[in-house]
């Protein structure tokens, strides 16, 4: 085996890089939350790639989604491996690949190179205020911003083509991590963000007295459906924690959640709402389908 890319993806952007880096690689795509009911995870390949989104680095959080922690945790028997990483984001990347360094050299691993990669256009701060302040709507669909997203696209292609041979010449060093300047600098937003964040969670999650981390799968108390829900199902299928119960043809969420967004992304009704997606846009990835994101 020559490679084996680890994945996980809520709007399919993680799951294009992981498709692409394991198609140039000619490995093996593995996704991570199929292994979560595993207590050891023995990696089979001398080159290892870890893939996934940033979340919540915009909110001085280590950047690593909760899952993808646990499957660190999991790793076993990487000491001897090539390791990379590439991260999906939004445009703040933060410290999360400095981050996730450290959490893999915890489990006796070493990060050889990690990449950050912007796949997605987040709403603009102004545009936030104006839906808040001004009452202006917000773009309802991501899909409309296609020119932005095609430079993003493309900016990818280029950006594989150079993990590709860092990879092939066994590279060690690169981290694409926040300056030490950017951390001195945005230390003071981070906090303040931090604290407004974490009041918004424990709204929420409607929990008083917890850290964000301890509030996140608390967050789906948010969620609700409309009229447009036709009990497809679709929701509970592409949980990646199988978050979700049906009861009456109604998604229940069940307080497990991950906050992927994977059941807002995919509802083909467009039928979920709730503050925890209020500045969400809905998005998938145009190359990805939802088969290739189904859980079963
Ligand atoms: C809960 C959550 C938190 C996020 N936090 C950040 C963030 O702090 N910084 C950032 O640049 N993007 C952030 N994003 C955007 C995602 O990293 C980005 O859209 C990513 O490409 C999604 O990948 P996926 O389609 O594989 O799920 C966040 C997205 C979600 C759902
Ligand atoms: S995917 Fe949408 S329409 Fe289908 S059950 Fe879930 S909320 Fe309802
Ligand atoms: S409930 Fe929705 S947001 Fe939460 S983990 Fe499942 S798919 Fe993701």
């Amino acid at each position: 085996m020559n490679a084996e890319i680890y994945y996980f993806s809520g709007s399919g952007n993680s799951l294009a890089v992981a498709r692409d880096l394991a198609a140039k690689r000619m490995g093996k795509l593995i996704s991570i939350p199929s292994l979560m009911n595993k207590d050891h995870i023995l990696p089979d390949a001398d080159v290892i790639g870890i893939v996934f989104p940033v979340y919540y680095a915009s909110l001085g959080q280590s950047g690593i989604p909760l899952i993808v922690e646990r499957f660190i945790g999991k790793l076993e028997n990487i000491g001897s491996r090539y390791l990379f990483a590439v991260c999906t984001h939004g445009g703040a990347a933060g410290a999360t690949i400095e981050n996730l360094s450290r959490s893999i050299h915890a489990r006796g691993g070493q990060l050889a190179g990690g990449f950050t990669v912007k796949m997605s256009n987040p709403y603009s701060v102004g545009e936030k205020l104006r839906y808040l302040f001004l009452h202006k709507a917000l773009e309802a669909n991501i899909q409309a911003d296609n020119e932005k997203q095609r430079e993003l696209f493309a900016h990818w292609k280029k950006k594989l083509e150079l993990i590709d041979s860092y990879i092939e010449a066994r590279k060690t060093g690169t981290f694409e991590t926040r300056s030490a300047g950017g951390k001195f600098i945005l230390a003071p937003f981070l906090a303040m963000q931090t604290a407004a964040a974490l009041s918004r969670y424990r709204k929420l999650s409607k929990m008083p007295g917890h850290s964000l981390e301890d509030l996140i799968p608390f967050a789906d108390r948010s969620f609700r459906t409309d009229e447009r829900c036709n009990g497809c199902g679709i929701c509970a299928r592409v949980c990646p924690v199988h978050n979700i119960e049906l009861v009456d043809t109604r998604p229940v969420w069940q307080q497990a959640c991950e906050t992927c967004n994977a059941c807002f992304q995919w509802c083909p009704t467009q039928a979920i709402h709730g503050e925890i997606v209020e500045f969400e846009k809905r998005y998938h990835h145009p190359d990805v389908k939802l088969s290739d994101m189904l859980m079963e």
